[in-house]
């Protein structure tokens, strides 16, 4: 089977290698499309295409129809948001993506935009210390957790909101579970955002949420740009000079926050939350293996379109 591994933004070299090794011993070929800038070389490369591996690549429908020999998608990471379930469905093809493979990376980078925004982007002036300041995890799943436990581990205290994860686990992991998103805002000096983009989040955060951080708070999205509402961020960034922003992805209007509120808002140039050679290598494998097992024992653990 022809694997094509289909990455605008490439894996790391020895993920690649470790991707063909897994391939090869399951014999199967692997083809390369790596920083492509044209989403014909894509239509193209799909064409004789069995298996296919995307980051945040866009497989979209017309991907879909371009591919015809194509049987799984993986996307090697957490969100698949860039997948066209549906177009998939339609044809049979079965989407997985890795969860948790590069969750540790996530988690780490948002650590550090605490830590970069405290310390005012490592400017002079005097900042602030992360121990013994609270910390609201919206939604508690593979990088919520790795944040909880890290950002503990660093003096400070978690609160989390996710109505999907029990009570009892949070408490047993020394997280205080909140009542609601408004309480979680209200108490926390850090938001960090772990919710993937669907219809129900996307534009969900915004002023209201915003409006009942506490003095000095900073909002940390190293999830998806469009969960938040960029006219509403304009407006409370506007309204409360105190609270910052920080965003692995810069969002549509950052020219413009840049512009009106300095070092209020930072955002990374390109998303760069699981560009580490670990979570590559962890993705990358994983992904090879799915589409190994896929190939011999018809294993669909991790299929999305059930
Ligand atoms: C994910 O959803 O796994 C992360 O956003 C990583 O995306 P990337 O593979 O495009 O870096």
């Amino acid at each position: 089977m022809k694997i094509l591994v289909a990455t605008e933004k490439p894996f790391a070299a020895a993920a690649v290698n470790g991707i063909k090794e897994i391939a090869a011993g399951a014999g199967h070929e692997v083809v390369l499309l790596e920083k492509y800038s044209d989403k014909g070389e894509l239509l193209s490369a799909v064409a004789d295409a069995d298996a296919l591996i995307v980051r945040s690549d866009k497989v979209t429908a017309e991907v879909v129809a371009a591919a015809p020999s194509l049987k799984i998608v993986v996307r090697a990471g957490a969100g698949y948001d860039n997948i066209d379930l549906q177009a998939c469905t339609e044809r049979g093809i079965v989407a997985m993506n890795t969860p948790g493979q590069n969750a540790n990376a996530v988690a780490e980078l948002a650590i550090a935009m605490m830590i970069f925004m405290s310390r005012n982007q490592f400017n002079p002036g005097t900042g602030g210390e992360i121990s013994g300041r609270k910390l609201g995890i919206q939604a508690y799943g593979n990088v919520g957790r790795l944040v909880a436990e890290k950002a503990m581990a660093l003096g400070m205290s978690v609160m989390a909101f996710d109505p999907f994860v029990p009570e009892d686990k949070m408490r047993s992991e020394g997280v205080t579970p909140a009542c609601s998103l408004e309480q979680m805002y209200s108490e926390c000096d850090f938001i960090s955002l772990h919710i993937p983009a669907t219809p129900q989040t996307v534009g969900s955060i915004g002023y209201d949420l915003m409006s009942r951080m506490p003095k000095g708070a900073c909002l940390l999205n190293t999830a998806r740009k469009e969960v938040i509402n960029e006219a509403e961020l304009v407006k409370i960034l506007s309204d409360r000079p105190d609270l910052k922003y920080v965003a692995d992805v810069a969002p549509a209007c950052y020219v413009e926050l840049e512009e009106k509120f300095g070092r209020q808002v930072f955002a990374t140039p390109k998303k760069m939350g699981a560009e580490t050679a670990e979570a590559n290598i962890n993705a990358g494998l994983a992904a090879a293996r799915q589409i190994a097992a896929y190939f011999s024992d018809g294993c669909t653990r991790f299929q999305l379109n059930k």
